[in-house]
């Protein structure tokens, strides 16, 4: 069991107050003490990797990249263990350490309650310590990839908080208003009629900001920020965390109901919409009303579950045949 402490931690991030001040605004790098509150070590890990297998696939994505006879990679989904059959954590966690897994627990309310609880502090912290900050929709998940792990350029539809747990990796980050994406990009994202990758011009790639996290270290970035993540060579775990607030919202309503009009009322709209205006409210409207109304919901996604982690199996991995793999909506 990994060994959580006792002892009452006052202050759950280090950061000057002025850095913190640039939530929303600018990346924020900072320092966390969380790794004084709890060890995240092989045990406490491979115990929640069997209680995400037990609680079933809605509560973890599991990944793998396979390469097609052309030699082009895709990620592909799988299963901790097929409904009834038990998980061994130390088995999976063995394969995600050799490079072949990519593990995000979900659900850590149910699944590592130390760890939502953790994160939850450390958002009440900061909203002691920064003025005008406030969260809701808090989301959190659990991290847990190999050494040569990496996660293509994309956006997140929320604001995110990193807290960097074991290994070492690399985060890189494109400020929009020096590397434009268009409008509809994120529309098609928030409208779910795509996944959240997004495309980085090559001249762009070695442009971005890096953050290189290390134990103990954390970043957050504005909301709708590229980003790409590698890992550098060794075992990572991060907590992710993910919120909104009314400004936040306010942009994803936007997007929302300006998606549609382009879309289903074929509107001719502007590829550039201004934060924070009263524009941005006012296109929010309808976007809410959509919603509430029932008009149009994002889609969910079908996901077909291709293999399932067996330490057994050639390659850990044990391919289901065709007519067997689970769908998930998700
Ligand atoms: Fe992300």
């Amino acid at each position: 069991m990994g060994q959580i402490a006792s002892k009452e931690i006052e202050e759950l991030i280090r950061c000057e107050t002025d850095v913190l001040n640039g939530i929303h605004k600018v990346p924020v790098v900072f320092k966390h003490n969380m790794l004084d509150v709890i060890t995240p070590d092989d045990d406490w890990l491979a115990d929640i990797i069997a209680r995400a297998a037990k609680a079933g696939p809605m509560h973890y994505n599991l990944s793998l990249i396979e390469r097609d006879e052309q030699g082009k990679e895709r990620w592909v989904q799988g299963l901790l263990a097929r409904e009834g059959e038990s998980v061994d954590g130390y088995a999976v966690l063995a394969q995600i350490k050799a490079g072949r897994l990519w593990l995000q627990v979900e659900h850590l309310a149910e699944l590592a309650p130390e760890m939502a609880a953790l994160a939850r502090a450390a958002y009440d912290e900061i909203k002691r310590k920064v003025k005008g900050f406030t969260y809701f929709n808090l989301y959190s998940n659990l991290l847990i990839s190999g050494p040569n792990a990496r996660v293509t350029p994309h956006i997140d539809v929320a604001e995110v908080f990193l807290f960097h747990l074991r290994g070492h990796k690399r985060m890189t980050l494109w400020d929009p208003s020096r590397f434009p994406i268009p409008d509809t990009a994120r529309e098609s994202i928030i409208l779910r009629e795509q996944l959240e990758d997004i495309h980085i011009k090559p001249e762009w790639e070695n442009q971005g900001m890096e953050v290189v996290l290390a134990p103990g270290r954390g970043v957050n970035f504005p909301l709708m920020w590229p980003h790409a993540v590698d890992n550098l060579g060794d075992f990572n775990v991060s907590l992710q965390t993910e919120f909104h607030y009314p400004a936040s919202m306010r942009r994803y309503y936007a997007l929302y109901a300006q998606g549609l009009a382009r879309r289903r009322l074929g509107m001719k709209v502007a590829n550039d919409l201004p934060q924070g205006s009263i524009g941005e409210s006012l296109r929010a409207v309808p976007g809410l009303l959509a919603k509430a109304l029932r008009l149009h919901s994002p889609k969910t996604r079908k996901v077909a579950l291709e293999f399932v982690a067996d330490a057994s199996a050639e390659g850990g991995v044990r391919w289901l045949p065709e007519g067997q793999r689970p769908i998930l909506s998700k």
